[in-house]
């Protein structure tokens, strides 16, 4: 991958990286998927991409990390560009106030999800566009490569084989929900997709150059159109509002930036018509979300004033 290492945001990611060098190692990498559990903590890596595919990059920036929730937005924004409005028949997109994994509203609403991001809402996602491809994770995975620029992205099939074998909340989720007729493939498939998806392996670079389109009202790496622009900021807010669960309001207070996070440690954030970044420290937070990640998210939009407010 030729990603360019060009000056401007450099000294300030720097800066940030050494602001927050005590963080890195507070938190603990998730443990309910064993797989995930042996990541080094201190680990931690920070990349800023400009519009036009320029990359600044820190610390373990170019090192894969287990994508695992970050993948909801983009599987996300490949349904809502081949069926539009009509997923939002299928899932909400309220914050839920609950953890991520959380079963405990899905009664109440009729087995209809709070949003897509939580699991059930992304599991939703999933079935759609399992529907609509034939191939939910392979679909995901050939967009990731072209927004990247890197051919050699893939899954881990260890972690999706660890996850698949602890993945019983996941298939309560989805079988519930297909009681309600809200999941249209068998749960086995669905699940399968699921747990390919979220074992994506990408760095910090590959990241927040496939989050590009968010930032350029949906207009992808090679100038073609994946959502229109009142898409993009449909999907910057849902992001903003759900995207890092029970914990959204204190980080759109800390950061104000709509982002995505995943167990794996990572945090995609979006500048809209300006840049995008991910960062990754695995050590993570009561809510799933990376301490050192949302420390570097906050001092970024601190030190640069870059943020949607
Ligand atoms: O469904 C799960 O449990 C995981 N594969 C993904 C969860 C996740 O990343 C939640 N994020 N903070």
């Amino acid at each position: 991958m030729s990603t360019p290492v060009a000056p401007s945001f450099q000294p300030v990611i720097e800066q940030i990286a050494a602001d927050i060098a005590a963080t890195p190692g507070r938190g603990r990498p998730a443990d309910y998927i064993p797989a995930l559990a042996s990541a080094d903590p201190h680990r931690f890596g920070m990349a800023v991409a400009e519009l036009d595919g320029t990359v600044y990059g820190v610390g373990d920036w170019r090192r894969p990390f287990s994508s695992q929730s970050i993948t909801k937005v983009f599987t996300l924004a490949l349904v809502l560009s081949l069926e539009g409005e009509a997923l939002w028949e299928r899932v909400g997109r309220e914050p839920s106030g609950n953890p991520f994994n959380s079963l405990v509203q899905l009664e109440y609403e009729n087995g209809i999800p709070r949003n897509p991001f939580i699991n059930a809402g992304a599991l939703v996602v999933t079935d759609r566009l399992h529907t609509l491809t034939g191939d939910a994770a392979g679909a995901l995975r050939t967009f990731l490569r072209a927004e990247s620029g890197n051919p050699g992205l893939d899954f881990d099939e260890k972690i999706a084989a660890s996850e698949a074998a602890h993945g019983d909340r996941n298939a309560a989720l989805a079988h519930f929900m297909a009681s309600y007729r809200n999941i249209d493939n068998p749960v086995p498939d669905l699940l399968d997709q699921y747990f390919r998806q979220c074992s994506l392996e990408a760095s910090c670079a590959d990241l927040a150059l496939a989050t590009g389109f968010l930032a350029r009202h949906g207009i992808r790496a090679d100038g073609s159109s994946l959502l229109t622009r009142s898409q993009a900021k449909q999907v910057n807010a849902v992001m903003l509002t759900c995207g890092t669960y029970d914990a959204a309001g204190d980080f759109a207070y800390r950061v104000g930036l709509p982002g995505k996070s995943g167990v794996g440690g990572g945090i995609i954030a979006v500048v809209p018509g300006h840049c995008t970044l991910c960062v990754w420290s695995p050590g993570l937070d009561e809510r799933g979300n990376s301490v050192a990640g949302v420390a570097a998210l906050d001092r970024f939009t601190t030190l640069t004033g870059l943020s949607v407010f």
